[in-house]
């Protein structure tokens, strides 16, 4: 697939030539890099990237250049998009509700093995499209702990008490049975692993066969201004400790499907001051743009810089609300930005750690809408961060 994005050094040179009226998106590709090796490195078994955190191109192309194999997929067109991209890597389809077709049409053209269900009616759809025996098949478990920021067990995993059954049937179709869970996103406490692995304990010492495959999900979360979370390497230390109590076949695996703690921090977000009003700014991206998923976040800004004249803007700061371009009374940043006190429009802000749930997200809503996605290639550049996280 040919790959045309535009390459800038840095933002100032960005800025310099274009004065982009439109957000751009940057992606600095030796973060990307330095973030997948990071992750391959301490996670303690296979790491499956969930696609739906961001699937553009460029990014999945780093990704998968820096060793990442395997891809956590939501639908059709994700694998069709894996597959484009690198005929070679295993795509697994871990949604339990699927488009009528999209599961036999993933095994038959895309050569999908892995797939996912969470109750007893989905697993006999499944069975009809695709080959239980060259299949495995994942039940999916319901777990919820109080430190995720989004609670995924609301739509969907079996009660535990409901899993030896659902195994069990997954067996009787023919296919290997494993066992998928998701905590949640933006998990703030690694015990939250700890917790969701004793209960998969109990279900597995339920049952009268051994298995291969756990996947303990996503969930692992990044550090955001005024939500600073504990080190990734705590959370390998939590799944690699409990899953090592488990009652698992001898060449057992974990897997896990980390969405934002590969796609965030390498991206970035330009976008320009419109208008200020006192202590109010709008720019022209918004809620309905790449900043959307702060409605359900947990935190509530970004890491950011300001330029005027291509040069970052420095010297004191005062609290500003963030407003978007369109004319929805919700489209408000939900948290206050230090930014200088004179800015001003025509002004540019950059937003850091925003490659998760931004653009995957992105709607047109009152016609705004940006697609310029260029990249940042000066190694010696990096995307606005923490003064004063963890390092995570
Ligand atoms: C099934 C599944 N796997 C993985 C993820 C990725 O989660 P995160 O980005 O929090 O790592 C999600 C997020 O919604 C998910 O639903």
């Amino acid at each position: 697939m040919a790959n045309a994005i535009e390459k800038f050094s840095d933002v100032g040179g960005l800025l310099r030539t274009e004065c982009p009226k439109e957000p751009v998106y940057c992606i600095y590709p030796h973060v990307y890099r330095e973030t997948a090796r990071d992750f391959l490195r301490g996670f303690p078994g296979r790491v499956l990237y969930a696609v739906k955190a961001n699937s553009d191109p460029t990014v999945l192309r780093l990704l998968t250049d820096a060793g990442i194999r395997h891809f956590d997929c939501a639908s059709l067109p994700e694998i069709e998009l894996i597959d484009a991209i690198d005929p070679d890597a295993t795509k697994y389809f871990m949604i339990p509700a699927r488009i009528r077709g999209a599961a036999g049409t993933a095994q038959e053209k895309h050569g999908v093995r892995h797939f996912l269900v969470d109750h007893l009616s989905g697993l006999s759809q499944l069975a009809k499209e695709i080959e239980t025996s060259r299949s495995v098949i994942f039940a999916r478990m319901a777990v919820h702990h109080e430190s995720a920021m989004e609670d995924l067990s609301v739509r969907f995993g079996a009660q535990p008490e409901e899993m030896p059954r659902l195994l069990r049937s997954i067996r009787d179709s023919g296919a290997e049975p494993a066992l998928a869970f998701n905590v949640g996103s933006s998990v703030t406490d690694p015990d939250a692993y700890r917790y969701s692995i004793s209960i998969t304990k109990s279900v597995l010492e339920q049952l009268p066969f051994r298995l291969r495959l756990i996947d303990v999900g996503g969930g692992y979360p990044k550090s955001y201004p005024g939500f600073i979370v504990p080190h990734l390497e705590e959370y390998f230390r939590a799944v690699a400790e409990s899953v090592g109590t488990l009652p698992l076949a001898d060449n057992a695996e974990v897997l896990g499907e980390p969405g934002r703690a590969l796609a965030a921090p390498g991206m970035s977000a330009v976008v320009e001051v419109l208008l200020r009003k006192d202590n109010r700014l709008f720019i022209n991206d918004g809620m309905f743009g790449v900043f959307w998923v702060l409605r359900i976040d947990g935190h509530d800004r970004y890491p950011v810089r300001t330029y005027r004249d291509s040069k970052p803007l420095e010297g004191a700061t005062m609290e500003f609300q963030i407003n978007g371009p369109t004319c929805d009374s919700t489209d408000t940043l939900p948290g206050l930005v230090p930014l200088p006190v004179d800015i001003r429009p025509g002004d540019y802000l950059e937003f850091g750690n925003i490659g998760a749930y931004s653009l995957t997200g992105r709607t047109d809503y009152n016609g705004y809408y940006s697609d310029r996605i260029v990249t940042i290639t000066s190694p010696t550049e990096t995307p606005p961060a923490l003064q004063n996280g963890n390092g995570n």
